[in-house]
Order: structure tokens, then C-alpha cells, then sequence
């Protein structure tokens, strides 16, 4: 198989994420805070350590227990901004919002009367600042961004709304499902309060990791209550961090091969992974720009995106597209809507969406080619 589909889970996986899962199974095996005993410890200082790693990683200011690990991005997401916004409260956000954005918020307008804007991006899919500006009122608590679109790909200036949000003493919450591992991202540069990212994509750890970052401005509620492994006598849950946000067995797994990941994403160096992947970005729009009834959506600038980007073929369901090229080619992309509704209504793509090609740190120009010459064979360039 070639697997070009990235932005929903990498694949493959480094090889020793492989290793670290089977090593933490049998050689560690213990529930972190859930007794004192050897497995416990080594399996709370597993957890410490990449903590640590990630908090480093994002330029976190404060003590790495403000990292918080999550199941995935929508995890932390839904954390955050279920666990800020209160009754009546304004949110600004854009249309390059995944569902896990707008459906948390989409509930909360109907239980909370919470009131959202949704700002526009423009022909290059960038947002502008200045909109974010005009759109607040006495009621905006919070801007949501995402980092990078996971249906084209873009990047957007985090730091220039993140100035804004801290000036006018907003909350900003950055999604960085599809930028972490892959852009440099530093919370303290950028104001940011808030930051969910997922562990098994850009980082190259395994499905069920992730994390929200929950800086000191920012006061949250917890949605998930329960056993913490400490405190067993208090009634109400731990205030302290990670606590607060953390409850019941955490994948120790996960987070000790995500630990891995991170070792491996170092030696090889973020910048080298997002340049590779940005070449064969550029290889794959030159190809597909030959192809008759082609239409690309991605990034123009490659400062200013990341591995990402869609297409459509006239006359073809994008559906179609991606059975062709997974049961003749075996070539995996993601056709479709992308969990991301609101970019394809300004892109006009819907119903039916787009084809998502999205490379990876292991993939080679040969796989673009067969994918290049699999389209080219369908559009009959
Ligand atoms: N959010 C993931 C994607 O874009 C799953 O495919």
C-alpha cells in the first residue's frame, strides 16, 4: 500500500514506537499513581517524562503539568472549550474549522446561548487578523484557530491573532492537530492560552494519544471526573494540574510509544520532516496542474503550509476517485468532506468534497508518481 493519508493518522510509524509499545506491555505494565510498587512508579515516570518532552516542545512557560494528556485533538478540544466558555459568551473563529471545533460549539449555542462568529479565508485559505479584530464584542471570552487546515493544508499567523486576543485580554485556543511534529509551534511567542494537538499524527505516536496544553489565564472546568491515584479522600476532584483535567487509567502505552515518537521526530529534525513533505507537495501540484479538469486546493506558499492538499477532477465523485486509487493503484488518500463542512461550503465543494493527498515524513516521490499517473490515467492528461 501507499499511504498518502497522513493528516488523518500517520502511517508508518517509527520503528521504535513499535518497539516501545511491546517494551512498556511486558517490561512495565504498571498504572501510574495506583500503588507504590515498581510498575507503578516507572509507569508515572514514563508519563513524567514526556510530559516534559512536550511541554519543551511547545515552549510551555509554566511547570509541564499544564500539558495534559488527551485521547486525541477533538479530546482536548472539547475540553477546553467546553470546560471555558460560560453562558452567553462570544466566540470568533474561521471556516477552516474542523467539526471537533464546531460541534462542541454548535451544542453549546443551542444549550448556552453562546454566540459565534465565523470569519472567512481568503483565495490563498488565509485568514486575516484584522477580521478577528472587527469581530469582537464586550461578550467575546475566546478565538479558536487552527493551526493548519486539514483539508488544504495552510498555514495560518497564529501569532499576529494570538497578539490580538492577548490585547484585548481574550483567550486564544490554537488546534494544532495538523501542524504538531511538523511546524514549530511556541505557546509563550504566539499568546497562546490554550493548545490541543493529537499524538498520532505530525508526532508519530499511536492512535489514542494526544494533549491540551492550558495556560495560567485560562481557567477551565473538568468534564471528565474520577480517580486521580491521589487526594482518594477528597470529595470534589484534585485542583492541582495535570489532575484537574486528568482522571481514570491514562494510556500509558500510548504515551510511552508517543515518548518514542518524540526521540525519533528530534534525531531527525521537524524542519527536515516539513521540507521533505513540502517537496513532494510541490511534486504532486505540478503533476496534477498537466491533468485536464483538474482543480487544486492547497498551499500556494510553501512557508505558509504544511502536507496537505485537495483536489477534484470534473466529471468525478471524489468518492469514486479514492476507491479507484485504493482498489487498482493501492493508494490510500481521504476523499470526501474531511470532518471539515464549513472549508468545503467556502471552497464550493459540497456536497461531495474533495480528494485529500496528505504525505508523510516516509513516503517518496515514486509514491506520488503512481498516484500522478493514476489520476493522469482516470482524467485522461
Ligand atoms: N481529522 C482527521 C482528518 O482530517 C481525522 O482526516
Amino acid at each position: 500500500m501507499i499511504y498518502l493519508d497522513n493528516a488523518a493518522t500517520s502511517h508508518p510509524k517509527p520503528e521504535n514506537v513499535y518497539v516501545a509499545l511491546g517494551a512498556f506491555l511486558r517490561q512495565v505494565g504498571g498504572n501510574p499513581g495506583r500503588g507504590g510498587h515498581w510498575a507503578a512508579l516507572e509507569a508515572e515516570k514514563t508519563l513524567a517524562e514526556v510530559r516534559l518532552k512536550l511541554a519543551r516542545l511547545i515552549g510551555a512557560p509554566t511547570t509541564p503539568e499544564r500539558v495534559v494528556f488527551t485521547f486525541n485533538a477533538s479530546d482536548g478540544l472539547n475540553m477546553a472549550i467546553k470546560g471555558v466558555l460560560e453562558d452567553g459568551d462570544h466566540v470568533i473563529t474561521s471556516g477552516l474549522e474542523h467539526n471537533s471545533v464546531m460541534r462542541p460549539l454548535a451544542r453549546l449555542q443551542e444549550t448556552r446561548g453562546i454566540e459565534v462568529t465565523v470569519l472567512p479565508f481568503d483565495a490563498r485559505g488565509l485568514v486575516d487578523p484584522d477580521d478577528f479584530r472587527r469581530a469582537i464584542t464586550p461578550r467575546t471570552r475566546l478565538m479558536i484557530l487552527s493551526h493548519a487546515s486539514n483539508v488544504i493544508g495552510t498555514v495560518q499567523p497564529i501569532e499576529e491573532i494570538g497578539a490580538i486576543a492577548r490585547e484585548n485580554g481574550l483567550l486564544f485556543l490554537v488546534d494544532a492537530a495538523q501542524t504538531m511534529g511538523v511546524i514549530p509551534v511556541d505557546v509563550k511567542f504566539s499568546n497562546i492560552d490554550l493548545l490541543a494537538a493529537a499524538g498520532h499524527k505530525g508526532l508519530m505516536g499511536p492512535p489514542g494519544t494526544g494533549f491540551l496544553y492550558v495556560g495560567e489565564r485560562a481557567e477551565l472546568t473538568p468534564w471528565r471526573e474520577g480517580g486521580t491515584g491521589g487526594n482518594s479522600l477528597a470529595e470534589l476532584q484534585p485542583m492541582e494540574f495535570p489532575y484537574w483535567l486528568e482522571s481514570g487509567t491514562p494510556n500509558t502505552v500510548g504515551i510511552a510509544a508517543l515518548g518514542a515518537a518524540l526521540e525519533y521526530l528530534t534525531s531527525r529534525g521537524i524542519e527536515h520532516i516539513h521540507q521533505h513533505e513540502m517537496r513532494l507537495l510541490s511534486r504532486l501540484a505540478e503533476g496534477l496542474c498537466e491533468i485536464e479538469g483538474i482543480s487544486i486546493f492547497g498551499p500556494t506558499d510553501p512557508e505558509r503550509g504544511v502536507g496537505v492538499l485537495s483536489f477534484t477532477l470534473e466529471g468525478f465523485d471524489p468518492q469514486e476517485i479514492g476507491i479507484v486509487l485504493d482498489d487498482s493503484f493501492g493508494v490510500a488518500v481521504r476523499p470526501g468532506l474531511h470532518c471539515a463542512p464549513a472549508t468545503h461550503h467556502r471552497l464550493g465543494t459540497l456536497p461531495l468534497g474533495t480528494v485529500r493527498v496528505s504525505p508523510g515524513a516516509f513516503n517518496t516521490e515514486a509514491d506520488i508518481d503512481v498516484l500522478l499517473e493514476a489520476v493522469q490515467g482516470l482524467g485522461g492528461g
